[in-house]
């Protein structure tokens, strides 16, 4: 199901499939694009996501055939696509879209929609990254190509699984890659956060999150920070 064509140099590769889709309002799902060096990525809330020549960054078009408030647990479907191909013990699923190893960001996922479509891009550090930073890195495990195919191979029978059955279907995978239930978090909406714990993910994908009276919330949007 996947065309991704390699470009040397774009600014988002999420733009680029954008303005390819504005442009071909039938443009294929599964067709997209890798870039070799990306100059202004994006990622959620409208922050800068840097990346440097080696990096895996790309994005693809899908034409998912659930309710569109269904879309968001594609983030969450990418995420185990992306952890069963990276293939690392330590690997672990932050709610909703980054993956982390040793407690710092190693790939982050970005879901738009965009007329009738979805536009997922990941982005992967494969290069070094600074020491003592808060970003980690694949370095030496993956490089950019090679993880992006084997990121696809995952994700297609995950996706197939998804559409026959919805993500509750996909859940526990999620799951065994997240933090235990139980885990001390907090949540960012706005200028407020709270404080309690992670107790999962609903079966649209939302995150379960329990406070500190111990109610359990299932929230769609905010940021977690782990302990
Ligand atoms: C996030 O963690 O907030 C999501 C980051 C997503 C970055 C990728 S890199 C490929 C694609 N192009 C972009 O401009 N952003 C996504």
């Amino acid at each position: 199901m996947w065309d991704i064509s390699t470009l040397d140099t774009v600014a988002s590769t999420q733009e680029t499939v954008r303005a390819r889709l504005r442009e071909d309002p039938h443009m294929p799902e599964g067709t997209g694009v890798r870039a070799i060096v990306q100059t202004g990525g994006r990622g959620r809330h409208g922050r800068v996501w840097d990346s440097q020549d080696g990096d895996l960054t790309f994005s693809f078009l899908l034409r998912p055939a659930r309710p569109v408030a269904e879309w968001g647990s594609l983030a969450l479907l990418a995420g185990v696509a992306l952890a069963q191909a990276a293939r690392q013990d330590t690997l672990c699923l932050k709610w909703p879209n980054d993956a982390l190893l040793g407690g710092r960001k190693c790939a982050g996922i970005l879901c738009e929609i965009e007329e009738d479509a979805l536009i997922v891009g990941l982005g992967v550090n494969c290069m070094p990254v600074a020491e003592g930073g808060d970003r980690a890195s694949l370095h030496g495990q993956w490089v950019a190509p090679a993880l992006m195919d084997a990121f696809l191979r995952q994700f297609a029978p995950l996706y197939e699984r998804w559409t026959q059955a919805g993500f509750a279907q996909v859940k526990p995978l999620w799951m065994h890659y997240a933090h235990a239930p139980g885990t001390p978090v907090s949540v960012k909406q706005g200028p407020q956060s709270i404080s309690g714990f992670f107790e999962g993910v609903g079966d649209d994908g939302s995150l379960l999150f329990k406070d500190e009276k111990g109610v359990i919330k299932s929230l769609t949007a905010g940021e977690l920070t782990v302990g």
